[in-house]
């Protein structure tokens, strides 16, 4: 049985406990420390901190996202550290002003839907055994049964959905995920073990500017879930979704954005955009080409992006030509998980 050690969290100087064969990040998570993190597989480097006293095994942690001088000087990313002794470490542990983080929890979730939507892309619904609590936009891990791997999937339902959870999957041909079960072997009534919340990228609720929320692929999973969540409620905050795919048959959902746009009139538009396609009823171009055309500047927004990294990195590009700050961005950097 794997030893156990004791994580202090500064400068808050909470102790959590962590088994010597678990990230610390995870332990922080499950014990209802927040800390920051974006990828939790070592690639991002969101959950790098300063660890000032014990030693701790850096796991799979990439050479890009913690430098090796960086490992010299102390530092650690969180979500691949394990402790190999009683450890300090100081994170950057500012929760923002008004936002409730949901420690993670372990779920297992039966499948009631699994649907085509789009050209290689599922929606799965799970409807999960006890109440899970998240914002929107967070995401949760899956296992995939008999390996010894998680896949990550953005929440598309609302959080007010508390008893199931509907996830959006693209297919990558040979991934172990995707082709070898979920597009394999995975049927209605299959039970799924999962884990959540994760993520820092999620709704702001304190921030009242009108929103333009940028999806590409799957990335529209978290974007659907917060449009739900906003309009649920009765701030009068406006959104406006760009939707990109290359051509009619790779987009989803376009009925359900339509129709609530048609109910919620002053608070959503919908722009459903295909680069590759000219289509009665939708806009021709990219998300960033359609975006150029309908607003000259976006100062006094906020803007949220998910999607493919480079469209994320384009779209950041032509957020802050149109004068947002990187404070006004929130981006989710979405590599369809094989
Ligand atoms: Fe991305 Fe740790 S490197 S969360």
């Amino acid at each position: 049985m794997a030893g156990t050690y004791r994580v202090t969290v500064e400068p808050l100087g909470k102790e959590v406990e962590c088994a010597e064969d678990q990230p610390i990040l995870e332990a922080c998570l499950r014990a209802g420390v927040w800390l920051p993190h974006s990828c939790t597989h070592g690639t991002c480097g969101t959950c790098k901190a300063e660890v000032l006293d014990g030693d701790v095994d850096h796991g799979a942690a990439s050479s890009f996202a913690l430098l090796d001088f960086e490992r010299d000087e102390g530092k650690a990313l969180l979500c691949c550290a394990m402790p190999r002794s009683d450890v300090t470490i100081e994170g950057d542990v500012d929760a923002e002003e008004g936002v409730v983080f949901h420690p993670v929890r372990d779920f297992v979730g039966t499948v009631t839907v699994l649907e085509d939507v789009a050209v290689d892309t599922r929606r799965l619904v799970l409807e999960l055994d006890q109440e899970i609590d998240f914002n929107p936009g967070q995401y949760v891990q899956v296992t995939v049964p008999g390996k010894d791997v998680v896949r990550t999937y953005s929440i598309a339902s609302p959080p007010s959905q508390r008893n199931s959870i509907e996830l959006h999957i693209r297919r990558t041909p040979g991934g172990l995920a995707s082709d070898g079960w979920i597009f394999a072997t995975l049927a209605e009534g299959d039970r799924v073990n999962l884990a959540g919340p994760y993520g820092n990228f999620f709704l702001r609720e304190e921030r009242e500017e009108p929103a333009v929320l940028i999806a590409g692929g799957t990335g529209l999973a978290p974007m659907k879930s917060m449009i739900r969540h906003v309009l649920e409620g009765d701030c009068d905050r406006t959104i406006t979704l760009y939707q990109g795919a290359r051509t009619v048959d790779h987009l989803y959902d376009q009925e359900f954005f339509t129709a609530l746009a048609e109910r919620h009139p002053d608070r959503f538009v919908y722009r459903p955009c295909l680069s590759e396609e000219d289509r009665e009823g939708y806009l021709a171009g990219t998300v960033l080409d359609v975006l150029d055309r309908d607003k000259p500047t976006l100062s006094g927004h906020v803007g949220y992006l998910c999607g493919p990294p480079a469209m994320v990195e384009a779209a950041m590009r032509v957020l802050m030509g149109k004068r947002l700050f990187p404070r006004d961005i929130y981006r989710e950097d979405f590599l369809d998980e094989a």
